[in-house]
């Protein structure tokens, strides 16, 4: 089979917001307990923070994480995590069913994103509280000094403010598992009048309103016009979430399903500029992708805990998916999809981080290892960074359960003007046949291949483990490259390649 792309130096998309490269990081099953935070840990620093996940994190350059969650912010008492920590409160968190020992809170999760080199992005509660103890939240961590919350914090070892700028206001409120579930109407009351509170604190904020907790929800889209129409004047970005899943194990259609995430993205995008013309407004708002992820091969062993089943655990093995050769395709046609729609998608967070439906997990007292998945985020955070490019694709494709036509390369092109780089992001859905690819280079000034990335392997359900980290991994490919301004290369039947040309 053969495919031809043309990238043309003035067709581009947008410049892509670095932050599309996020991660995120809930207090649920062993993300904080036993993932970033061990005491005890033969890698573990002053902080209890594992060394050995730092690194791995670092390596990712995450430029920011979503904290504290997740359905697990709509019972959340932020206060519960200051102060001295023999004084901290075990609280019964009810999205989970686990026991919250607040042992790691806001101040012990700042200093975790200054050593891992990130920046938080942090949620408050609209769920079980509302907007005092968001102003109050904010005053906390924003404040310099000479108010009760910002002197309280400064009691509490740290004087400097953490400035923190990007705020979701709740997560997931359309769902009716979400504690304090509620309607559009209510919800985009409380949001505003919450947005306007936070504004009158700093109108530099930015602040991210919840949309549809995933596509198929009854009340999509209906939900961000409702919610929009109430918030579209003190608002910056509407959190999109979805879950791709592979329960039938149908590769085919599992792989076309970011078909259905640009649909997603498109409709609410749509939605959000039908709410701008009505408001007559000159203001943009954009979309936070701040959850997405395979999720689904942890769902059965999941149940007893969430049923209640196993009372109320301490840093239980929750949402612990092992992914396979299969979900690094998935994650790659993903990542291709929000670089390609980079112009309304400027947020985006791998949901989650270490342990947690994760690219990194941990053993408890052993080491930390790189899921499959890892690959595909990491080359994308590193590389996938510029001026996204609006990619000319021509080539044959499969009818899938929801879409027509789709393609067999999924494939994605970056700029980096900076770099003086072109990197191509490229997945081969075809598991029958390898698939030739030529891409055009129009106006960029000849080149050459500088680094080639492949990942491959003879069984879809392959994965790595704590013992076997070498199993699913990228290769150097070989046979990549430019001639009188092509691009060629070969992609092996179901594969997914980095290709960057200098
Ligand atoms: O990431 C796991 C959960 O998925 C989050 O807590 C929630 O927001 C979503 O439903």
């Amino acid at each position: 089979m053969k495919a031809h792309v043309t990238a043309h130096k003035d067709y581009t998309v947008s410049r892509i917001d670095d932050r599309l490269y996020g991660a995120f990081l809930e207090h649920l099953g062993r993300a904080v307990y036993t993932g970033i935070y061990e005491p005890g840990h033969p890698t573990a620093d002053e902080n209890g923070f594992r060394g050995d996940v730092l690194e791995l994190v670092r390596a990712l350059n995450v430029p920011v994480v979503r904290y504290p969650g997740g359905n697990f912010v709509s019972a959340y008492n932020w206060e519960d995590g200051i102060g001295p920590r023999e004084d901290r409160p075990v609280r019964l968190d009810l999205a989970w069913h686990t026991s919250e020992t607040n042992e790691v809170g806001i101040h012990e999760f700042a200093d975790w994103c200054r050593a891992a080199g990130t920046e938080m992005m942090l949620a408050v509660n609209l769920g079980s509280r509302g907007l005092d103890a968001a102003r109050n939240f904010l005053e906390y961590c924003n404040h310099p000094g000479g108010s009760y919350w910002s002197d309280l914090r400064a009691r509490n070892g740290r004087r400097e403010p953490w400035d923190v700028k990007l705020w979701c206001l709740g997560n997931e409120m359309d769902g009716p598992w979400q504690v304090g579930h509620k309607d559009a109407h209510e919800y985009g009351k409380l949001a505003a009048e919450t947005a306007k509170a936070m504004r009158a604190f700093d109108k530099s904020l930015e602040l991210v309103v919840c949309g549809s907790s995933h596509s198929d929800m009854p009340t999509y889209p209906e939900w961000e016009r409702v919610v929009l129409e109430h918030t579209y004047e003190v608002v910056d970005h509407v959190s999109l979430h979805m879950y791709f899943r592979n329960p039938e194990k149908n590769t085919a259609n599992f792989l076309a399903l970011n078909h259905k995430l640009d649909r997603y993205i498109e409709t609410v995008a749509s939605t959000i500029n039908f709410v701008k013309a009505k408001k007559r407004s000159k203001r943009n708002v954009y979309i936070s992708f701040d959850e997405w992820n395979v999720w689904y091969h942890s769902n059965k062993q999941d149940r007893a805990i969430l049923d209640g089943g196993n009372g109320w655990p301490l840093a239980p093995g929750l949402l612990e998916d092992i992914y396979n050769f299969e979900d690094v395709l998935q994650v790659g046609c993903i990542l291709n999809t929000f670089i390609r729609r980079s112009d309304v998608v400027k947020i985006g967070c791998i949901a989650q981080l270490v342990n947690v439906i994760a690219p990194i997990m941990t053993e408890r007292s052993g080491p930390a290892w790189r899921q499959t998945i890892y690959y595909p985020y990491y080359f994308a955070s590193i590389h996938g960074r510029g001026t996204a490019l609006n990619l000319l694709v021509d080539c044959p494709g499969y009818d899938s359960e929801h879409d027509d036509n789709v393609p067999y390369v999924d494939v994605s092109g970056v700029h980096n003007e900076e770099e003086g780089t072109l990197t191509f992001f490229l997945v081969n859905r075809c598991g029958l046949e390898a698939i030739d690819v030529e891409v055009s280079l129009k106006g960029f000034a000849g080149g050459t291949v500088i680094d080639h990335q492949v990942m491959t392997h003879t069984d879809l359900e392959a994965v790595n483990t704590a013992a076997d980290q070498q199993n699913v991994r990228p290769r150097s490919g070989s046979g990549a490259r430019v001639a009188d301004g092509v691009l060629a290369a070969s992609l092996p039947a179901y594969s997914y390649q980095m290709i960057r040309v200098k």
